[in-house]
């Protein structure tokens, strides 16, 4: 069990529907940690109403193109220092963190991506997999390094792909999935059960 209790920080640029899947975990008491910050670039997401009614603090932070990444990514480090943050989840974040960034939280930025990784990484996974014509696709939980969806996997889910299927009708299948997926890898790691050795993410046995 971890020492202290975990403050998890949430980025999510839109709709939220995972943040509403680790948002019923925390208040079920599965998570094992506090939701206690939900940031978004996006001023109109849907996320930051979601995290108000929640009761829990929403802040928008936009992102500056003339300043650029390093600054965007220094002001969510204050601020998610400010708020004594320990580790965050990217839930549909459409930007990219710098690196300065990811070194305030070694292996502690997660996200999850709607594909079987390392297969259709980037935006518009579901088509491209359909594109592709793989017979079975799903979605992974990585922890966040400097590539694009290229961090060491912590746990993925598979789902069929049928003759019929469109991108809407995947990405509803893909996103059931993830909404299960991404709190029970929370979980582990508010659990202390997650050990990363190089590209490996070893799940340790619950004591
Ligand atoms: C999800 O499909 C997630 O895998 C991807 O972006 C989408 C976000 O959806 N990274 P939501 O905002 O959580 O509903």
């Amino acid at each position: 069990m971890a020492e202290h209790r975990h403050r998890l920080a949430v980025f999510a640029s839109g709709r939220g529907s995972n943040l509403e899947s680790i948002l019923a975990a925390a208040e079920a008491g599965r998570l094992g940690m506090d939701v206690a910050l939900v940031v978004s670039d996006n001023p109109r997401a849907r996320a930051l109403s979601l995290a108000r009614r929640a009761g829990i603090e929403a802040q928008v932070v936009e992102y500056d193109r003339q300043k650029g990444r390093d600054a965007f990514g220094r002001c969510l480090l204050e601020l998610c220092r400010d708020r004594e943050i320990t580790v965050v989840a990217l839930a549909g974040f459409m930007r990219i963190l710098p690196q300065s960034f990811l070194d305030g939280f070694p292996d502690r930025v997660f996200n999850i991506h709607p594909a079987l990784l390392p297969s259709f990484p980037g935006l518009h996974a579901q088509a491209q997999a359909l594109e592709y014509g793989v017979r079975v696709s799903g979605c992974t939980v990585h922890l966040v390094d400097s590539g694009v969806d290229t961090g060491p996997i912590v746990l993925q889910a598979a789902v069929p792909v049928y003759e019929d299927d469109d991108e809407d009708s995947l990405s509803a299948r893909i996103l059931r999935r993830e909404h299960l997926l991404y709190p029970r890898a929370l979980a582990l790691f508010s659990r202390d059960r997650l050990r990363v050795e190089g590209r490996r993410v070893r799940i340790t046995s619950d004591e």
